[in-house]
């Protein structure tokens, strides 16, 4: 399967992908990386790893759904069978997500539904909370709300910095990615309702 994954930011989880499908942890084909930001580190990593990649700038686009229509014809014409949002910062609209309907993954810093948002590790940390987590799930049109594919807990050790937290749930993120991408990839999910069955 073709594979495309979109960011914004720095990309430390799209470098976890990309060395798990070069290690064949993830057996799909990375074919192209998408960036709303001119400056992404994420298209130097892209670059680096001689994986096709693109910024497309939403300034170009009336609205929302015009920008999402540029990255639907990107996505036919490298023919690309699922996609994953990697710190990207956009929501996307109805239209995208109906036509690659169960087939967009997302990571968050938390563990949903709780700490929904932007600063999911600063707000777990200063909420107080003594457990917090990393989720992957599908995306569907609410934000932070698809299909659970993958959770993982970490305990917030009183001693930790706010840093010293997002170094760890960095660490969970691009392990637990990787095998949720793996999983979709060798068509061992199952959707039912809100419930994602391992096969
Ligand atoms: C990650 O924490 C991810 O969970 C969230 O955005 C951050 C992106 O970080 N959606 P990076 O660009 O992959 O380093």
């Amino acid at each position: 399967m073709n594979f495309a994954v979109l960011v914004s930011g720095r990309g430390t989880n799209l470098q976890a992908i990309i060395d798990a499908v070069k290690n064949r942890r993830i057996k799909a084909h990375l074919k192209l990386v998408v960036s709303d930001k001119k400056n992404a580190y994420a298209l130097i990593r892209s670059r680096k790893a001689g994986i096709k990649n693109i910024f497309i700038d939403p300034a170009c686009f009336k609205d929302r759904e015009y920008f999402d229509r540029e990255l639907v014809k990107n996505f036919k014409n490298e023919k690309i069978d699922f996609i994953v949002l990697a710190g990207f910062m956009r929501i996307l609209s109805p239209y995208f997500i109906r036509t690659f309907k169960n087939k967009i993954l997302n990571i968050h810093p938390a563990l949903l539904p709780a700490f929904k948002g932007a600063h999911a590790i600063k707000d777990a940390y200063t909420y107080g909370a003594k457990i917090t987590g990393v989720t992957v799930h599908f995306v569907d049109e609410k934000v932070d709300h698809g299909p659970i594919i993958l959770q993982e807990s970490l305990a917030i050790n009183p001693k930790d910095s706010l840093s010293a937290l997002e170094v760890k749930i960095h660490a969970v993120e691009h392990r637990l990615y990787a095998q949720a991408i793996n999983l979709f990839a060798r068509k061992q999910l199952k959707i039912s309702g809100r419930k994602v069955k391992i096969l």
